[in-house]
């Protein structure tokens, strides 16, 4: 039977990997983001499988669970919140606690950890039904203040990673797995210019892929990882250490 894939910003970078990776898997994949379909670089079904949503619009997310449902017949093996913003100042500067404007902090909060509840509440029985899996695209800046992620990003993806535990400990009992992946510097539109003196530091001294993240996103979502769940695995080259 062909598995079906929720996966939110899947026109670029991590979320254009990962639609890829599952599309060559043989996993049927829905996405949402607030782009149409991009014939450019395309996979099999991508436009009849997209949704175009405002993630940073909780009116249209709420909405929009229902038209997805439609969409499932039923079963979800996998949920990927992957869409994320990290908003800068005027002259590309990093946004901090005195600096964010408190609507944009609201902004930033909707599309990279709201949406995340509102879908995988929402779709909770499609979940269970397929003993399915979330997996939460956090990030490196969660856990440390970060030279070019703003104050707004790092605590969004700091609460995403609270709330990776909180929904392990209440999807478990419904036999769903719900786990992060941190990311570090990876090669997409996101990076800030400076990331070079970054990388030159890091273990490993080169970018990540997105392929190399889509790869553990995969795994996650696949029964190689049956007995993992409430975690957030770091991919970073080994920045951390
Ligand atoms: N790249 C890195 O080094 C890095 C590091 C740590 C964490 N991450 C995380 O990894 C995830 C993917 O990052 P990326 O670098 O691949 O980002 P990206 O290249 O900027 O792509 C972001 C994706 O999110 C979608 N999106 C943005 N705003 C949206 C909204 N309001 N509603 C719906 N969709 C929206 C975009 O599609 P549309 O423009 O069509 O809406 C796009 O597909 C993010 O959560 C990011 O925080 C990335």
């Amino acid at each position: 039977m062909q598995k079906t894939l929720l996966l939110t910003g899947a026109s670029r970078g991590i979320g254009h990997a990962t639609v890829k990776r599952f599309s060559r898997e043989g996993w049927r994949v829905l996405t949402c983001s607030r782009q149409p379909h991009d014939p450019a670089c395309p996979w099999p079904d991508g436009e009849r499988n997209h949704i175009q949503l405002n993630l940073s619009d909780p009116a249209d997310t709420i909405n929009a669970v229902e038209l997805i449902r439609e969409r499932l017949d039923g079963l979800l093996h996998g949920l990927v919140n992957n869409a994320g913003i990290s908003p800068k100042g005027p002259n590309g500067e990093r946004l901090n606690t005195f600096t964010t404007d408190i609507m944009d902090w609201g902004k930033v909060f909707h599309v990279n950890f709201f949406a995340s509840v509102v879908l995988a509440r929402g779709l909770r029985e499609e979940l269970a039904a397929a003993k399915g899996s979330v997996v939460n695209v956090t990030s490196i800046a969660g856990s440390r203040v970060h030279p070019f992620a703003g104050a707004a990003y790092a605590t969004s993806k700091a609460a995403l990673a609270a709330l990776t535990r909180e929904m392990a400990h209440d999807f478990g009992p419904l036999g769903v797995r719900v786990n992060a992946i941190a990311p570090g510097e990876v090669e997409t539109s996101i990076l800030s210019p400076g990331t070079e003196k970054i990388v030159e530091g890091l273990p490993m001294q080169r970018l990540g892929q997105p392929s190399e993240v889509a790869d553990v996103i995969y795994y996650l979502c696949s029964d190689q990882s049956s007995y993992v769940t409430g975690t957030e695995i770091e991919i970073n080259g080994g920045q951390h250490v």
